[in-house]
């Protein structure tokens, strides 16, 4: 059987890796092949993570790269479909909630090749955000979901798909930190790297700060709010911030670079996944607008104050160490407050986010496709 496999955008990487090793471990009887579609083509945003992840070299890379939604999904489209076409995969596999997961499986499904969705049933409620969208439609039209966490199933359900398409598998992405955590690089050594030997050694520890959601950082009035509140933060804990380029892009745009020029911010650029890792793992709180970082917090127990109002990752929430805050600075003050003084959700790692999801779902896949796709 051949399956050729999705990925895109930064927070593909980690998914896709252990998925293709599971894949690859089943043997002869699986061929597994790589499109990169380069939605993401910053070193820094995607080479950086094939090499630390080990993922192989992709079989195509689509170059599509960015644009605004309707371009970069069209291009997107209109590439892969002739790979699509010289491939003559049994599936499709995709990962996440990106333009290139949407882009790549209206393709396929369109071209009657099916398609297996790895992280389906999230939902945040929230239509305004392209992620949603995303996932609503992945989801809709995929043929084999696997979910990370209960609540998903339900959704799925509610959408009218069937169950026996759903399994419930665990969170690959933790297949990913879980495999990688002894490798992390320390978050001394990151700081000294980038100057500022001891960065991290303050007393009461150091907080990580991510953002990137467009929601967050293409308005100048809720940019401003959030890298203020950062620089409260900053007052009581160092904050280590690796811009995303279109953070970066953002603050210049609205002239905001001032908000954060001072001795106890560090800015640093896109960081590695063993220095992210290594950065959030002895952090005494991380502040982020990722998906992905909420769950990796979840898995690790460092506390997570989560700058949106809502998350489609809820067992975050109730059993992880997540707190919603939004994006009013006087909440998530007090909640980092709080957290300070001892007041930390302590948190437990969900059930199935154990390191093996990928080889449950590989295993599943096996038996899917030997059975006849259904
Ligand atoms: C995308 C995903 C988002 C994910 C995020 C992680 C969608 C709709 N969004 O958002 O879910 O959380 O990736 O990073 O798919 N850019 C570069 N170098 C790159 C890639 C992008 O400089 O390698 C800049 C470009 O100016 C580009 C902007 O970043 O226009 C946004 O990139 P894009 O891929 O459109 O979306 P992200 O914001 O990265």
């Amino acid at each position: 059987y051949r399956i050729a496999c999705v990925a895109g955008a930064r927070p593909n990487f980690m998914k896709i890796a252990p998925v293709m090793k599971a894949l690859q471990a089943l043997g002869p009887q699986v061929d597994v092949k790589l499109v990169h579609t380069g939605q993401h083509y910053d070193e820094a945003m995607s080479a950086q993570f094939f090499a630390e992840l080990g993922i192989p070299e992709p079989d195509v890379n689509l170059a599509a790269g960015s644009g605004s939604h309707a371009q970069q999904t069209a291009d997107i489209m209109c590439k892969f479909e002739p790979v699509l076409d010289a491939l003559q995969p049994h599936a499709v596999l995709v990962v996440g909630d990106v333009n290139s997961t949407l882009a790549c499986t209206l393709v396929a499904v369109k071209r009657g090749t099916p398609v297996i969705h790895v992280e389906a049933g999230l939902r945040s409620f929230d239509r305004t955000m392209p992620e949603e969208i995303n996932r609503v439609l992945t989801d809709q039209i995929a043929a084999l979901l696997f979910t990370t966490e209960p609540a998903a199933q339900g959704h799925l359900l509610r959408e009218g798909i069937a169950a026996e398409r759903i399994h419930y598998v665990g969170n690959v992405m933790i297949d990913t930190l879980l495999g990688n955590l002894p490798n992390a690089a320390p978050a001394e050594q990151t700081v000294a790297a980038a100057g500022r030997p001891g960065f991290t050694s303050a007393p009461d520890g150091y907080a990580v700060v991510t953002l990137h959601r467009p929601a967050n950082v293409d308005d100048a009035a809720v940019l401003r709010g959030l890298l203020d509140t950062v620089a409260h933060i900053a007052g009581r804990t160092p904050v280590v911030l690796p811009l995303h380029p279109r953070t970066r892009a953002a603050i210049e745009r609205h002239g905001l670079q001032h908000l954060l020029a001072r001795q106890d911010v560090l800015l640093l650029p896109p960081q590695g996944y063993l220095e992210m890792l290594g950065l959030m793992r002895s952090a005494r709180v991380v502040l982020t607008d990722s998906g992905g970082i909420q769950e990796e917090t979840t898995a690790l127990g460092v506390p997570c104050i989560t700058l949106r109002d809502n998350t489609e990752r809820p067992i975050t929430v109730e059993q992880g160490t997540n707190t919603i805050a939004g994006t009013d600075a006087q909440r998530i003050l007090a909640i980092y407050d709080q957290l300070l003084a001892g007041g930390g959700k302590a948190g437990r790692v969900p059930h199935y986010w154990d390191g093996q999801a990928a080889v449950r779902i590989a295993q599943a896949t096996l038996s899917w496709l030997q059975n006849g796709r259904p």
